[in-house]
């Protein structure tokens, strides 16, 4: 079996996060024969709509759940907790034909539920030994970074539109990153949203940040159609511009390897 790869995709809010992990998705279903772990850790929840997958609870309903049930006192008590939540969090995997969808949904309380969120990040490691590729679609901005939510990944993707904060943010992800990811083995730029023109800036700002550039996608008015008729972006035309981009991202970030 192909070697285990674990990538996420955070970047400033509005960049493109999503629709990249769904257009890699595409690319993993058409290219490959695996079938994904897709991780929606935004608490936002919006991976699921985009994919034209129906949720009925998250990670973070069925903690807190626990933690209700914790302080009520009305939790079995023959079985462990761990086993318990851990139960709970695969209840709420989704199933589809070629990709498993687990949406992390809101979490509440940190710090003083230490061993919900242990369990959590336990969970996820767990389950995405299960799966050869895995796509982590994250939240906007850094706070992530601090959760360590994506601290075990093997490609960090970070998404930019052509914007002075999308750099500030993908640079401030990266230095967040090295001062608290001990095992990131790569972390790329993706420029969203960009034309042949900005290509250059988009080259020295990521040679000036430190990122591997993996990219630029463009303005694609099928996403656009796609965003406002509420269709899955799954099934996007094959020769629309920004799924031909993301042929030609996709062995820039090691994708190749699972063909
Ligand atoms: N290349 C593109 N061409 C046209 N529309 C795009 C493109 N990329 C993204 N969009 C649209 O821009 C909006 C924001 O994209 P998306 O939701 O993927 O960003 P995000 O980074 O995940 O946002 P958030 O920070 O809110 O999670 C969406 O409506 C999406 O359809
Ligand atoms: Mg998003």
């Amino acid at each position: 079996m192909a070697r285990k790869l674990v990538i996420s995709v955070s970047g400033k809010g509005g960049t493109g996060k999503t629709t990249l992990t769904a257009l890699l998705l595409k690319w993993l279903i058409l290219n490959t024969d695996e079938v994904a772990l897709v991780v929606d850790a935004d608490p936002a929840t919006n991976l699921p709509d985009v994919l034209g997958v129906s949720i009925e609870k998250t990670v973070g309903d069925v903690s807190k759940e626990m933690k209700e049930q914790i302080e009520k006192g009305t939790l079995p008590v023959t079985v462990p907790k761990q086993d318990l939540l851990e139960a709970w969090v695969f209840q709420t995997l989704v199933e589809e034909d070629r990709f498993d969808l687990l949406a992390m949904g809101r979490s509440e309380g940190e710090g003083c539920y230490c061993f919900v969120n242990n369990v959590l990040t336990r969970i996820l490691d767990t389950l995405t030994k299960n799966y050869t590729v895995t796509l982590l679609d994250m939240e906007a901005g850094l706070e992530h970074l601090s959760r360590r939510t994506d601290r075990d990944v093997d490609a960090m993707i970070v998404v930019t539109d052509p914007s002075k904060m999308g750099f500030e943010t993908a640079r401030r992800i990266k230095e967040l990153a090295e001062e608290v990811h001990i095992d990131v083995r790569h972390i790329y730029l993706v420029g969203n949203r960009f034309t042949e023109q900005l290509e250059g800036a988009l080259k020295s700002a990521a040679e000036e940040i430190g990122l591997e550039l993996a990219g630029y996608i463009p303005v694609d008015p099928n996403i656009m159609s796609f965003n406002m008729t509420g269709k899955p972006l799954l099934e996007i035309p094959d020769d629309s511009p920004a799924y031909r981009a993301v042929e030609r991202i996709a062995p820039k970030i090691g994708l190749d390897a699972l063909r």
